[in-house]
């Protein structure tokens, strides 16, 4: 099928473009009232997750307010610790948990591979009608979360903020965390290669917690096994490139290794500038990002002036994608994003000279 708007795919190779192409991580979400309604008619997030049209509907939402140059398929990077058996749920305000915690050597020996094609086949539906409703407007990207971020959530059993648990393991039993992240970076292989057979263009691996690391356990319990990962895709499907982002939150001092794991991009959070990324790898790779969310919370007037400043720090060329930070807050008045996006379309197009 025919892509009418590749922007985003020739970003990612470094290929000229007529403006810096952009989508938002969680562009579809609570800070936009359409979401809250589905939600609402789905019951749980997870009931959402698995019913591929009321994804689909969720996903292509934003597409529908924003001009935005990719659509992200709508789910969570908990599925593939729900597949194992972990029991995700939900608790109102306090994020995601398990039921069954990974808390010793023994729970880790008792995991399973999932078999992604059967039991995460309401992943590979949802993916399949959105290519199918997206009828080639913009690419779909899928995603996962890294092994490291996903061992967090399995040894925590929820949200933390010191990560006394999984931390325990890495420095208290290492080999059983080795083990752990072994069997993830397996299941995230076969998770993402099942999304790209599925219509998947795009794919982007979630590292948020790798920021919480030592730079040695860093490069030995996360980049590691994201390398790992790497090495295993699908890298090209229906005669075109399927690009990879890995996006560590906090990761910016380690960037020249994560240029070097055979991603196509790297994601960047706001604390490390673009120009800076960009004196230190060149065109190695493909730089996305990195707007502070909490941008958004003021004026239109101040966000046309981030929008101005990140675009000139990245400056003239090809290889930039315009995304957040991090997720978008649910705490945004969706007005605000439209000041982004318009800021974006007057002037991104000079620093991409004919
Ligand atoms: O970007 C998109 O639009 C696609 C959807 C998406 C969601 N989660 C939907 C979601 C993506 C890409 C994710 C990734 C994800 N999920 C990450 C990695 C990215 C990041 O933000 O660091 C992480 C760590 C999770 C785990 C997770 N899922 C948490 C911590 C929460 C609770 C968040 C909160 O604000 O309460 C979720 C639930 C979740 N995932 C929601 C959405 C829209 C909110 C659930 C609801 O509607 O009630």
């Amino acid at each position: 099928m025919e892509l009418r708007n590749d922007r985003l795919l020739r970003a990612l190779a470094g290929q000229p473009v007529d403006r810096t192409p952009v989508w938002m991580m969680r562009q579809a979400g609570r800070y936009l009232p359409e979401y809250r309604a589905t939600r609402e008619r789905a019951g749980s997030f997870m009931d959402l997750c698995r019913d591929a049209d009321m994804a689909c509907e969720v996903t292509l939402q934003p597409l529908e307010r924003y001009p935005l140059d990719g659509a992200i398929l709508f789910s969570d990077i908990l599925t593939i610790p729900d597949a194992m058996g972990l029991g995700l749920y939900f608790e109102t305000g306090e994020g995601p948990k398990f039921r069954k915690p990974v808390r010793t050597a023994e729970a880790v020996s008792a995991l399973e591979l999932p078999d992604v094609e059967h039991d995460l086949d309401y992943v590979m539906n949802a993916l399949r009608t959105i290519r199918t409703e997206l009828n080639g407007r913009v690419p779909l990207i899928g995603f996962s979360g890294s092994p490291w971020t996903l061992a967090t959530y399995m040894v925590e059993g929820a949200s933390s903020k010191d990560f006394r648990h999984v931390k325990s393991m890495l420095y208290g039993n290492p080999d059983a965390m080795h083990q752990l992240l072994d069997l993830l970076a397996q299941a995230v292989t076969d998770y993402l290669n099942a999304q790209i057979r599925a219509g998947a263009q795009v794919v982007q691996i979630f590292d948020t917690w790798g920021g919480t690391l030592t730079t040695p356990a860093y490069l030995e319990f996360s980049l590691r096994y994201m390398e790992q990962i790497v090495a295993g895709l699908i890298r090209e499907q229906e005669g075109r490139r399927v690009p990879v982002i890995l996006f560590t939150k906090n990761g910016g001092q380690w960037l020249e290794h994560i240029a070097d794991s055979g991603a196509d991009a790297v994601g960047l959070d706001w604390t490390t500038e673009l120009s800076d990324a960009r004196r230190r790898i060149g065109h190695q790779v493909a730089l996305q990002g990195n707007l502070d969310p909490n941008v958004l919370f003021a004026s239109p007037a101040a966000i046309r002036a981030e929008v101005a400043r990140i675009l000139d720090s990245f400056g003239e060329g090809s290889g930039h994608v315009f995304n957040l930070g991090h997720g978008i807050s649910q705490f945004t008045d969706p007005t605000h994003v439209d000041a982004l996006m318009e800021a974006l379309h007057e002037l991104s197009p000079t620093y991409h000279p004919v």
